[in-house]
């Protein structure tokens, strides 16, 4: 049987979690669930037959740009990749100009971009839905796949404590939002100045969220149940490496601190890994890690969100 359908997501765009309910947060998961169980089953279902997808990457990819692919063909569609050099969005060619063209041929856009204000910019003058699969603001396809590896490691979510360890980027913007969504005890312990955004933080509150900013990485992962982390240095911040590495000092998690954690703790990260700075390479390939499973459940997540915001009832 096809997933649940999710009336209130069809034909929106998916640009951040702050945008769902806590139930429809709930059934995007539950419907990536079941579409990774069927698929295992060998249950073929082709709701995007004949439908294709625009990828559009201003920056690198592995998991998004592939797993996104490859959640097309699983669903019966097919995919475009567009690369910067190939389209100059916003230089060759206007934001405007582009999704207009686009959404002529497509029935969604999936975009990788550095301002968050490009996607915005997309999406306002886009007739198809527009997909955020990364921008320096948010990386809500993450934090999906990531609750999907939670949810199978630990099952009931509500209560859990995850620390995320590191800088408060992209990342750690969608953890606070899919905290407060979940109803997870979000730790993020970052060094002064590097907190999450502080209107991602307040808005989160707003609506119940348990999230707390601390200052000893070693003091905030004491009883976690999940230990995650991400680059310093992520995309576009390569000009301010020397200085974040001197910042950063003191955050490099290594297996001796999943001591510290829960008895049935897990190390987390969401990839690519910077070895040596936020984490060391026994950390991905520890015993605790569940890294490669949240990498795999990129692709269910992927499929849900198409699913569920592309597919025609
Ligand atoms: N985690 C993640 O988004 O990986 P890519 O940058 O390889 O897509
Ligand atoms: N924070 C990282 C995430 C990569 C998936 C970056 O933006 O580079």
């Amino acid at each position: 049987m096809e997933p649940t359908r999710l009336p209130s997501l069809a034909g929106k765009d998916f640009l951040s979690l702050a945008d769902l309910t806590k139930e429809e947060f709930a059934g995007l998961i539950a419907s990536a669930i079941q579409l990774k169980a069927d698929w295992k089953r060998g249950v073929r279902p082709a709701p995007m037959q004949h439908k294709t997808l625009a990828m559009f990457f201003e920056k690198q990819s592995l998991r998004t740009r592939t797993t996104f692919d490859v959640a097309m063909a699983q669903l019966g569609g097919h995919s475009v990749l567009l690369s910067q050099d190939y389209i100059g969005l916003g230089v060759r060619e206007t934001v405007r100009d582009v999704a207009n063209n686009l959404s002529r041929w497509v029935d969604g856009i999936m975009a990788r971009t550095y301002e968050h204000d490009k996607l915005l910019q997309l999406a306002e003058h886009a007739t198809v839905p527009v997909i955020n699969g990364l921008s320096d603001y948010l990386h809500p396809c993450q934090l999906v796949a990531d609750y999907i590896s939670l949810t199978e490691t630990f099952g009931d979510l509500a209560g859990l404590k995850l620390t995320y360890v590191g800088d408060g980027n992209n990342v750690a913007n969608s953890h606070v939002n899919a905290a407060a969504l979940a109803g997870v005890h979000l730790t993020v312990a970052c060094p002064p100045g590097y907190e999450p955004d502080a209107g991602v933080l307040a808005a989160a509150r707003e609506r119940g969220g348990s999230i707390t900013i601390a200052h000893d990485p070693r003091a905030a992962v004491r009883g976690a149940d999940a230990l995650y982390t991400d680059v310093w240095i992520s995309m576009g911040m390569e000009e301010d490496t020397a200085r974040r590495k001197r910042d950063f000092t003191g955050y490099t998690v290594t297996p001796e601190w999943f001591a510290d954690l829960a008895p049935r703790g897990v190390f987390m990260h969401d990839l690519p890994a910077h070895y040596g700075e936020e984490c060391t390479e026994e950390c991905v390939y520890h015993e605790r890690s569940i890294v490669f499973d949240q990498a795999e459940n990129r692709l269910h997540a992927h499929k849900a969100v198409i699913f569920q915001y592309l597919a025609e009832p």
